[in-house]
């Protein structure tokens, strides 16, 4: 494994980039990668960004399959992926054979882990996950991939491609929204799509929650390097805070319009109490009102601010009832004509993600969770770019969007430039 922190970048513009990886890439054994049918082979398993979820998503992939070894890991920084490994070897060392050569490290690494790879779990921060997708497609291997999918609209038109790609090749691709994989909301989203509620009429949702981390700058940090380690502050490589967490909010607003998107999203938000520049150009709140050509109506509330109120709440109101949804209690109420609680069995929904994932590998009929990925993250992308703007955002605009927000390369050096959106004033490209 490289030991600096400073990886060395590839150099290369970012489309070039992507071109290099899939020509690269398209040259790979594709033979073994989708045949695990039935067996109990080993399933080399890739971690493309050791973090935070990347590390936890290892450990539900390794729980969910006794053939799934963690071959081979890759991340932007040395530091990250040592303390990931540390802690995965020692937890599952039957489970875990990650040498040192299989230790990848820089803007590159997620090639090399490819490569080793059947399947590749895609946690990095939000901004690479439309390339990395593109490469793990290419490279025959079936793909977990956290949510958001893109920071643009650029990026979610890539991820669509790639989506059919691996339909075409049999490729399973599983996504991050967890609440989908929840026993508590499957079973009350089902009596909703069911008509338990009568016909949806507005859905509310809030996602209010507190400041999040920071990493203080040092001296050896590169101005990139140092607004890497903080992606979160920085649109280009979050999304903002609606489209990196209340995304989840969105997702289940779409569920309960059976994932038929919205028409257009009006918003507002702004940036009131988090305003040092250290927290880059991300807002601190956003209020959308999505409206479907039914009449239905979707509301969020988000905010990330320190000392306030907390909660993440749905309620779905229909013409015979109302859903009460509260996800971090996995408490669902129905009340109205058929009134109902949810009284199932809990599960860890971040397990069953990876245990459906798996077991789909192994029965050879991919799932592909690629529409309704793309879809919410585009719902998300359309909030942020009418309180951004200012403007009413359809969701063909959002989806046709020409706004690129991405560095033309990937190196560390110069940072990027940010600017804080005003609405009325920010354009809508
Ligand atoms: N579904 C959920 O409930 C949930 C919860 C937490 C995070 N997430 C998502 O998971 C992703 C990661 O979040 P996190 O909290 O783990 O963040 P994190 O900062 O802890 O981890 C991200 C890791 O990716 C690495 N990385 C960044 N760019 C990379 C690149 N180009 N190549 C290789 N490695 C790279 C970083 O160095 C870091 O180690 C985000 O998209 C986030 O929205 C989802």
């Amino acid at each position: 494994m490289t030991k600096s922190s400073n990886p060395p970048s590839s150099g290369l513009p970012r489309r070039e980039f992507l071109k290099t990886a899939g020509a690269g890439l398209a040259a790979l054994p594709l033979l073994s990668r989708n045949a695990f049918a039935g067996g109990s082979d080993k399933l080399k398993v890739g971690l493309i960004g050791c973090g935070g979820r990347g590390t936890g998503a290892a450990m539900q992939a390794i729980r969910a399959d006794s053939g799934v070894v963690l071959w081979a890991m890759g991340d932007l920084f040395a530091n990250r992926l040592a303390s990931s490994y540390e802690g995965l070897s020692s937890n599952f060392p039957d489970q875990v054979d990650v040498p040192s050569e299989r230790q990848f490290v820089g803007f590159d690494a997620y090639l090399k882990v490819i490569e080793e790879c059947d399947v590749v779990l895609l946690t990095t921060t939000p901004a690479f996950r439309p390339m990395h997708i593109a490469a793990a497609v290419e490279g025959g291997c079936h793909i977990f991939a956290e949510k958001p999918v893109a920071v643009d609209a650029p990026g979610a038109r890539s991820v669509l491609a790639s989506a059919r790609k691996a339909k075409a090749k049999g490729l399973s691709l599983a996504s991050g929204f967890c609440w989908r994989a929840d026993n508590c909301l499957r079973a009350g989203y089902d009596r909703i799509l069911a008509g338990d509620i009568g016909e949806v009429r507005h859905i509310h949702a809030t996602y209010l929650a507190s400041e999040l981390w920071y990493k203080k700058r040092q001296p050896e940090w590169s101005d990139m390097e140092y607004q890497l380690r903080n992606w979160y502050y920085y649109t280009p490589f979050s999304g903002d805070h609606i489209v990196e967490q209340a995304i989840h909010s969105v997702d289940k607003i779409l569920w309960a319009k059976e994932d038929s998107p919205p028409i257009y999203a009006t918003a507002m938000g702004g940036r009131q109490v988090r305003t040092n520049p250290k927290y880059g150009n991300i807002y601190d709140h956003f209020g959308v009102v999505y409206d479907w050509a039914d009449g239905t109506q979707g509301f969020l509330q988000t905010r990330q601010q320190n000392g306030c109120h907390g909660e993440n709440l749905d309620r779905v109101v229909g013409s015979e009832g109302i859903a009460h949804i509260d996800g971090w209690q996995q408490k669902f109420a129905i009340r109205g004509v058929k009134s109902w609680d949810f009284a199932g069995e809990s599960n860890d929904m971040y397990q069953t993600e990876h245990d459906e994932l798996f077991a789909a590998i192994r029965s050879g009929l991919a799932m592909n969770q690629g529409d309704e990925m793309v879809q919410s993250t585009v719902a998300a992308l359309m909030g942020r770019m009418s309180a951004y703007t200012g403007q009413r955002i359809t969701y063909q605009q959002a989806f046709e969007s020409q706004e690129n927000l991405l560095p033309k390369e990937w190196v560390f050096g110069e940072g990027i430039e940010v600017s804080i959106a005003m609405p009325g004033r920010t354009k809508f490209l």
